[in-house]
Formats: C-alpha cells, structure tokens, sequence
C-alpha cells in the first residue's frame, strides 16, 4: 500500500468566489504616475510597486483586494456605485478630487450610509501642505481617514478593514 499523502498547506489564494472580505482599492488622478510625479513627496516608487505592496498586505491579512487608478471623475463614481452593488469595503486615495468633487463625495456617502467602510488615504499629510489641500469633501461622509504615512496609508487602512 502507499504511503498516505502528505497534507499541504492551503495557499491564501485570492478569488473573487470566496468568503474573504473583498475591499476595492482605488487612487485617483495623476497617481498613475508615482515614482516620476514629485518624488520629494509622494517617494520613488512606482504604481505598480503600490498596487504589489497592497496585494501582499491583502494576502498577509487574509482579505482579497483589487486595486484600480483612474484620471476619470466619471469613472471613480462608477466604481464606487459598483462597491455599493457588490458590497465590497473600499480603500480610496480621491487625490485632487478630495478636495472639491461633491459628486465623489456623494457617491462615497452612498457607500458609508449602505453600511459598508470606506476609508480615505493620503500618501502625504495634506494639512502640512498648501491651504487649498485643507479640506477634504470625502472626509465628512468616510469611515475614516489616515494621511501621511506614504503607502503605509494603504497598509494601514487594509488593517483596519480586516478586522
Ligand atoms: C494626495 C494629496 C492630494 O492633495 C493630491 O492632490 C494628490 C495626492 C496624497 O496621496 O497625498 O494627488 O491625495
């Protein structure tokens, strides 16, 4: 007779079919062009790094996350009615729409009021930066916020949506 077979560990793999809270991670404009775009503040590393970082951090806490950028105000509302229709928490960097986009924040309301997280993150501290980054439209409507911390903000705030 063989030998029984050896058990192997389960691999987190992340699916969009299983039970594992899924969390939608989405960054705003001009952030596609991390690691060139101002570096002194926003650091060397790419998109792409960010997007990796956040996919390790997901499988570290065992969540499954799908990250998305986009140029497009349009866009970024839809993917928000998209959250609220899937039920999926989200993770969102609005970046220069934080700061004036009443239809980002009306789509986030939209998100919170359906009993769902959403936290908004920052790789700077806008409050240390120029006076028109002050204010934060999304901040009234969101679960919570967390600033300044370069792509630990994303970390952070993935924490926070796993437990
Ligand atoms: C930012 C801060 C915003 O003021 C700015 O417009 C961005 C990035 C940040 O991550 O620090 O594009 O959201």
């Amino acid at each position: 007779m063989s030998a029984p077979a050896t058990p192997v560990a389960a691999t987190p793999v992340a699916t969009e079919s299983d039970s594992r809270s899924r969390v939608l991670v989405l960054s705003g404009p001009n952030l596609g062009r991390l690691g060139t775009r101002e570096p002194e503040i926003y650091g060397s590393d790419s998109y792409s790094d960010l997007v990796s970082s956040c996919k390790q951090w997901a499988a570290e806490l065992e969540i499954v996350c799908q990250a998305r950028q986009t140029d497009d105000e349009a866009e970024m509302v839809r993917w928000l009615h998209e959250a609220v229709a899937t039920r999926r928490d989200v993770v969102i960097n609005p970046a220069a729409f934080t700061h004036y986009s009443y239809a980002l924040r009306d789509a986030a309301a939209l998100v919170t009021s359906s009993g769902l997280r959403l936290v908004e993150v920052h790789l700077s501290n806008p409050e240390a930066r120029e006076a028109f980054r002050h204010t934060s439209v999304i901040s009234g409507v969101a679960t919570g916020t967390i600033a300044g911390f370069g792509f630990d903000s994303y970390r952070l705030a993935l924490v926070a949506l796993s437990c």
